[in-house]
């Protein structure tokens, strides 16, 4: 593995977070599954094409793209954490895709072969780097001339059904500090600055607003919910069980409001960002 710029990064997806996520690994595709063709469209994938997908995770995206490159073309799944990659090359596996190849690395540094892809794309694995503009940088040299970038990413996490139910749940009944926040990505007049500054044109970005599946009932929610390390943080945070049992009868009553009978669906909103090299 290349040296870790993001070495807490590096600890948090190869520890207890990357543990966390493929075992909710479905849910999470649930909740993108509406977003995840907006990227599609975005990167209008052909036949034979050169393929990097940043931040791949457990594949799912990476393995979707091999399919649609064809055997004269390919996909390389570069991702930080080496258990969602093992994952990824089992789901590759069983999917019977020979045309794809997994890499462990900080995208931030790793050395990628120069001028080599046609299409670079991310499922919101783009936004943990310590160093933004030597990330976006290091990638576009991989780029051909006159390729793109198409990437997903959350908008304001008060916008999003996932994390705004538990974040008003709490607001209802204590003080928060200043959410707000210093989210680079949630700001487009920053993520086009961001990547002028690597050396993009033309850069689009498009909000997406779409229903996201968070679970089967209120009870499988809250059970994922109070598992989230937000949620764990503020719980920890607030040390006084009766108010921590009045933040989560709102929580649940707000999921609850949102039960249809194919499960509980909350409004995602997210970025969709496309660029050029050039
Ligand atoms: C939110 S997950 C998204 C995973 C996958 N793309 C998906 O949509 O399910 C973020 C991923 O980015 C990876 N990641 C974070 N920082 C990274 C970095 N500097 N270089 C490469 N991968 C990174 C994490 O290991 C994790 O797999």
């Amino acid at each position: 593995m290349s040296p870790a710029a993001n070495a807490s990064q590096a600890q948090r997806w190869n520890g207890d977070a990357a543990r966390r996520w493929i075992a909710q690994r479905e849910r999470h595709a649930a909740i993108r599954q509406r977003l995840t063709p907006h990227l599609s469209r975005a990167a209008a994938i052909s036949p034979g094409n050169h393929v990097l997908d940043v931040g791949c995770g457990c594949g799912e995206t990476t393995i979707a793209v091999a399919r649609s490159t064809g055997r004269n073309g390919g996909v390389l799944g570069l991702d930080l954490s080496g258990p969602m990659l093992e994952v990824a090359q089992r789901l590759a596996a069983e999917a019977g895709v020979a045309n794809i190849r997994f890499v462990q690395g900080d995208a931030q540094v790793y050395p990628l072969s120069p001028a080599v892809y046609d299409v670079i794309i991310s499922s919101f694995g783009v936004m943990f780097f310590d160093d933004p503009a030597t990330a976006f940088g290091n990638i576009r040299g991989a780029l051909r001339p006159g390729a793109r970038l198409a990437f997903l990413c959350w908008q304001d996490d008060l916008r999003n059904g996932v994390f705004s139910i538990p974040l008003r749940a709490f607001m209802t009944h204590t003080q928060l500090p200043d959410l707000a926040g210093d989210d680079l990505f949630a700001d487009p007049r920053r993520v086009t600055d961001l990547l002028a500054s690597a050396g993009f044109t033309d850069t689009r970005i498009e909000a997406l607003h779409e229903p996201a599946r968070i679970g089967s009932d209120v009870a499988d929610v809250m059970a994922y919910v109070q598992d989230t390390s937000n949620v764990r943080e503020l719980t920890a945070q607030l040390d006084d069980e009766v108010l921590v049992q009045r933040v989560l009868a709102t929580m649940a009553e707000e999921f609850a409001a949102r039960q249809h009978p194919d499960g509980v669906w909350v409004d995602a909103a997210a970025w969709l960002v496309t660029a050029d090299n050039g």
